[in-house]
């Protein structure tokens, strides 16, 4: 199935996805740079951030987990040009080539790469951080359930929580499977599950040049 679901997205994006040369020349320099193309969310997904940011009118954006910074830039895209994306990589060779990839994009919106554990970045953010419209968690799965809870002190009512890979090709349902990856995944649902800050939240299965996985949406109440 996997080379169907690899044309399909083919067809998606030759048909819907425009051509850009921003976004080209990123996967490119990753490509060069030896950085595995996996990791980075598939093009028909990066629009699908950016309508959601289109939405709803969003200025403000967190993202954990940068990669090598092709979602941060669909991200940007969608932005006014006085947006601004505070997004946090943990490796250092990655930021490095995001940071790369940030530079030669020269989008309008400011892109505030910072570079360590996400977790001390946004625990030492200062009080009076203006919440977040929109965050999108697409870091290391096993902290998700943290990584969520840390996001919830800077959003507000409306803001809207976007969290990659938490299918793993149904990893989550495997019950041989202990890997602290994927029990982080299964405490994530179990937190969103009834939790008092989120309004609604559902999880979407994806199939596509990425393989089986999925992505899970929430609104903060
Ligand atoms: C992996 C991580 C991702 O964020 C992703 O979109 C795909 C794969 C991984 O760690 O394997
Ligand atoms: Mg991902």
């Amino acid at each position: 199935m996997q080379q169907q679901w690899a044309e399909i997205d083919h067809y998606i994006e030759s048909h819907l996805i425009p051509d850009d040369p921003i976004l080209k020349q990123t996967l490119a320099y990753t490509d060069e740079q030896g950085l595995p193309d996996h990791l980075a969310v598939a093009a028909n997904q990066g629009m699908l951030l950016q309508m959601l940011i289109q939405m709803n009118q969003v200025k403000r954006v967190l993202e954990l987990g940068t990669f090598a910074a092709y979602s941060t830039l669909w991200l940007a895209r969608a932005l006014p040009d006085d947006g601004y994306i505070l997004t946090i990589e943990g490796r250092e060779a990655h930021a490095n080539i995001g940071r790369e990839n940030i530079v030669r994009a020269q989008l309008k919106p400011q892109i505030d790469l910072r570079v360590g554990p996400a977790r001390d970045i946004l625990l030492a953010l200062p009080e009076n951080t203006p919440a977040f419209d929109f965050i999108f968690i697409d870091a290391d799965k096993q902290s998700y359930p943290e990584y969520l809870e840390l996001c919830l002190k800077y959003c507000h009512s409306g803001s809207i929580i976007v969290l990659d890979n938490v299918v793993r090709a149904g990893d989550i349902i495997d019950p041989d499977n202990h890997k602290p990856s994927i029990e982080g995944l299964r405490t994530l649902f179990s937190t969103l599950q009834n939790h008092p800050q989120i309004l609604s939240c559902t999880a979407l299965q994806t199939v596509g040049s990425k393989g089986h996985d999925g992505f899970a949406i929430a609104i903060v109440k």
